[in-house]
């Protein structure tokens, strides 16, 4: 049995986490949210996978907080590491080794999916490229993680700890009261719990993991992403497989 840990906000990383689980045969799909809840994490998988965003060259905070929780019972698990983004990990693989290190574990592979970019835009044609291609950059990465490839991760990330691994609101992501018609979505699909509706009016805090779900998933044109004016009303970008209620869905 392979267990899959994902996390999404836009559906990049689900959707490749379902297709990993697909060409592997065997996995346990888990999603970050839910599993985040609990005190401490036992995982006994001998293969053990992570699915998920990366923020600003990191994992998100979540999954940072879910893999300090965790408990890796097999007596060497091969953990691997699939992380979406829009081209530029930078020095997420190291810090995520560096982060197994202190649970006594060291990252074996971990294999980038370039996807559409939720956050900052790239060239133009250059999403559509990547998400054409997420099929071919998945099936690339299954015979690696069938044959238990490994590779060494251990060389130090120079970069400090970017501000996205502990939950904040730097970029300022808030919900404009004149266009939210308090239907509750952003509530709904926010990871952290950092929203609430007040006198029908989404107010958002500042235990934020900047994922962008609120903004993406919005109906309403009410949420501002970041205070940086050129991607602050940026177009929405949703998976084109993704549904509302699978993001939702990670909660449970
Ligand atoms: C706050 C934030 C920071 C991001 N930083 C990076 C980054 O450093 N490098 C990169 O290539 N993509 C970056 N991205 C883009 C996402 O990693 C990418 O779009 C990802 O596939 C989204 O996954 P999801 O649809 O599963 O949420 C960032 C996105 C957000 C929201
Ligand atoms: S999703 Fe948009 S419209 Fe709905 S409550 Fe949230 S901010 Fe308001
Ligand atoms: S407030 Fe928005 S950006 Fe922040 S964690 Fe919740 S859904 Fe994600």
């Amino acid at each position: 049995m392979i267990s899959i840990y994902y996390f999404t906000a836009t559906g990049n990383s689900l959707t490749t986490a379902r297709r990993l689980a697909d060409g592997l045969g065997g996995c346990r799909l888990i999603p970050v949210v839910s599993a985040v809840r609990h005190k401490k994490i036992v995982e006994e998988a001998e293969a053990v996978g992570f699915v998920f965003p990366v923020y600003f060259s990191d994992a998100p905070c979540i999954v940072r907080d879910l893999i300090s929780k965790m408990i890796f019972t097999a007596e060497k698990p091969y953990i691997f590491a699939v992380p979406t983004c829009r081209g530029h990990a930078g020095a997420c693989h190291q810090r995520l080794d560096q982060l197994l290190m202190t649970r006594g574990q060291k990252l074996s592979l971990a294999v980038n999916v370039n996807m559409p970019g939720n956050s900052y835009i790239n060239e133009p044609g250059v999403d559509e490229k990547h998400l054409a291609n997420q099929d071919s950059s998945v099936q690339a990465i299954l015979p690696l993680i069938r044959s238990r490839e490994t590779r060494d991760y251990s060389e130090p990330a120079l970069l400090p700890l970017a501000r996205t691994a502990w939950p904040n609101n730097f970029r300022g992501i808030t919900a404009e009261a004149d266009k939210c018609t308090g239907c509750g979505i952003c509530e709904e699909v926010c990871p952290m719990g950092n929203i609430v509706l007040r006198e029908g009016k989404a107010v958002i805090g500042d235990n934020c993991s900047t994922c962008l779900a609120c903004f993406h998933w919005c109906p309403n044109e009410a949420i501002w992403m970041s205070k940086q004016e050129n991607i602050a009303r940026r177009s929405k970008y949703r998976h084109p497989e993704i549904k509302l209620q699978d993001v939702i869905n990670q909660k449970n």
